[in-house]
């Protein structure tokens, strides 16, 4: 059994256990790694994240004919026993948050296609997966995107990338409280195999980028979890919308570095280098894009270099041992490929664009960052996959 008939068996089991049924149907969504442009998304810039071999699963169905037909009915096989793990709601009645951070992502899902004019058919539902939780990896990205992908196959919505995305990041926004871009929601919907995807977030337009045959993309997790990070996120997005006001534009996409400092008296130092670090980030995204698709390492590692001091020292989104291990691993890889900071920061994960035979030089740094670090840190290749779907079961 490979990694994904792992996860179908355990969703098709959690269904059975639930509900006492076999489920009807699957589909799944990978989480993502974004390769740079960074706390761009909200800036309505361009990013070029890509989706990777770990998902979220949903088991589906139809309603148990014994209760109510306009039940909802959910199980979360990764969220804790068998009791706080479900949640049950009335379709017919308002949408109210649920105790469980998770509850609130089906729940918010359901309700955002509602005020996109989708009605969803009483369902039950088992979702599984393996995208770390927390790790900047958009874990909830997966979850919220096959959620809403299984409400529109259930219901017969056939609902594309961009409304699934943006269903996925409403529910995000209004019923999490975390005033996430649509980056991710976007890379899991949209990706396609052996590709990143270059993404206007202002147009949503997307554009699939070959990945070079020759590279690797390597996440290294630091370990490391900042909590606070929903507030912490929320406070930078403030940061960039107040910066946007101050120069009267819609957004800092509609800044250049020029501008930037034309227009930089008055403004507070700290909202300065925010903003610099956005100018500066979505002004890197094109030539990583072109590095990626020719496999030019030592683009990647300048480029890549430059987009982790940038985060570190004008976002500030870093932290002194991550600073450290993506020093030693720009070190050991030299040439052969670049390194930085992935997701929102505060914590998680470093991401590795190099050479496959420059694996060994990130995997040394690592040992060497582990002999003294208090937390120790972990690589791993991922494949990119293509973006949400149904499971064809043969
Ligand atoms: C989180 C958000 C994304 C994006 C990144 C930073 O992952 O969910 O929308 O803003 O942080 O680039």
């Amino acid at each position: 059994m490979d990694r994904r008939e792992r996860l179908i068996a355990r969703a098709r089991q959690g269904y059975r256990l639930a509900f006492g049924v076999e489920p009807t149907r699957f589909v799944a969504a990978p989480g993502v790694v974004n390769l740079i442009g960074e706390h761009v998304d909200y800036n309505d810039g361009y990013v070029l994240p890509c989706a990777i071999d770990r998902e979220a699963i949903v088991a589906f169905g139809p309603p148990s004919p014994e209760t109510k037909q306009k039940l909802f009915e959910a199980v979360a096989l990764d969220m804790g026993d068998m009791a706080s793990a479900r949640d049950s709601f009335d379709l017919v009645a308002p949408i109210r948050p649920g105790e469980n951070n998770w509850q609130n992502h089906v729940r918010g899902v359901v309700q955002a296609l509602g005020r996109y004019g989708h009605r969803v058919r009483p369902m039950r539902m088992a979702i599984a997966g393996d995208v770390p939780i927390g790790a900047g990896l958009s874990s909830s990205a997966a979850f919220g995107v096959a959620v809403a992908l299984a409400c529109s196959e259930h219901s017969g919505l056939s609902l594309g990338a961009e409304t699934l995305a943006k269903v996925a990041q409403l529910a995000e926004n209004d019923f999490v409280g975390c005033a996430c871009g649509i980056m991710d929601q976007m890379a899991s919907a949209a990706s396609v195999a052996d590709h990143a995807l270059l993404l206007d977030c202002r147009t949503l337009q997307h554009l699939p980028i070959p990945i070079h045959s020759s590279l690797a993309i390597t996440v290294i997790d630091t370990g490391l979890r900042r909590s606070l990070t929903e507030s912490a996120f929320n406070h930078r997005r403030a940061e960039c919308e107040a910066v946007a006001q101050h120069f009267g534009v819609k957004a800092l996409r509609d800044l250049d570095a020029a501008k930037l400092e034309a227009g930089a008296a008055g403004l507070d130092p700290v909202l300065h280098a925010r903003a610099r670090h956005v100018v500066g980030e979505i002004e890197r995204v094109e030539p990583v894009a072109v590095a990626l698709a020719r496999g030019d390492t030592a683009l990647l590692a300048e480029v890549m270099r430059e987009a982790h001091l940038s985060l570190s020292l004008d976002f500030d989104v870093s932290l002194p041992p991550i600073d450290q291990l993506a020093a030693l691993i720009a070190e050991a890889l030299g040439d052969a490929g670049g390194v930085r900071l992935t997701g929102a920061g505060f914590g998680g994960c470093l991401v590795a664009v190099a050479a496959h035979e420059a694996g060994t030089a990130i995997d040394d740094a690592v040992a060497r960052h582990n002999a003294t670090a208090d937390l120790p840190a972990r690589a791993e290749t991922f494949k990119p996959i293509s973006g949400a779907a149904p499971i064809v079961i043969g």
